[in-house]
């Protein structure tokens, strides 16, 4: 699997965004955008295809996303779920994320903030 990632800056050289690809045999299986217009990043999409699910692509997209804050300066990286979603609930407290406020309509924010 192959991972690439794109770093927006749009009128300095201050990081916007970024976006990260996942492509396993030159099919695009995931992608993960976040906001790094905070000192903390935040997740604004994550996905995987569904045939490539359970495989690894979902920590891959999420490890690459906190090195990149992490190598960017920033506090950390936060993120909203639905609390239904326990797929991506388990996979976020897997990386230490914590829940730290309620949400609209049935989301929670979560963050992993870096020590
Ligand atoms: C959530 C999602 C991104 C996970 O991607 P994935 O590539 O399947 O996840 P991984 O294979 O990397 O799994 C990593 C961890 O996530 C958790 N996880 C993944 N799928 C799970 C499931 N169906 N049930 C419970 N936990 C699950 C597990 O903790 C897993 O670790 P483990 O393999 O050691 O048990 C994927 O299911 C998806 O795209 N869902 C639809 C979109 C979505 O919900 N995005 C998140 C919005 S906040």
């Amino acid at each position: 699997m192959q991972l690439n990632w794109l770093i927006s800056k749009i009128d300095s050289d201050t990081p916007t965004g970024a976006t990260i690809v996942a492509f396993d045999n030159n099919e695009l299986v995931g992608s993960l955008t976040m906001s790094l217009s905070e000192p903390a990043g935040f997740v604004r999409s994550l996905f995987v295809a569904e045939a490539a699910r359970g495989r690894g692509v979902g920590r891959r997209l999420l490890s690459r996303a906190l090195q990149i804050c992490h190598a960017g300066g920033r506090t950390g990286l936060a993120l909203s779920v639905k609390d239904s979603n326990t797929a991506a609930q388990q996979l976020y407290k897997s990386f230490d994320f914590v829940p730290h406020a309620v949400g609209n309509e049935g989301y929670t924010k979560y963050i992993h903030v870096f020590r």
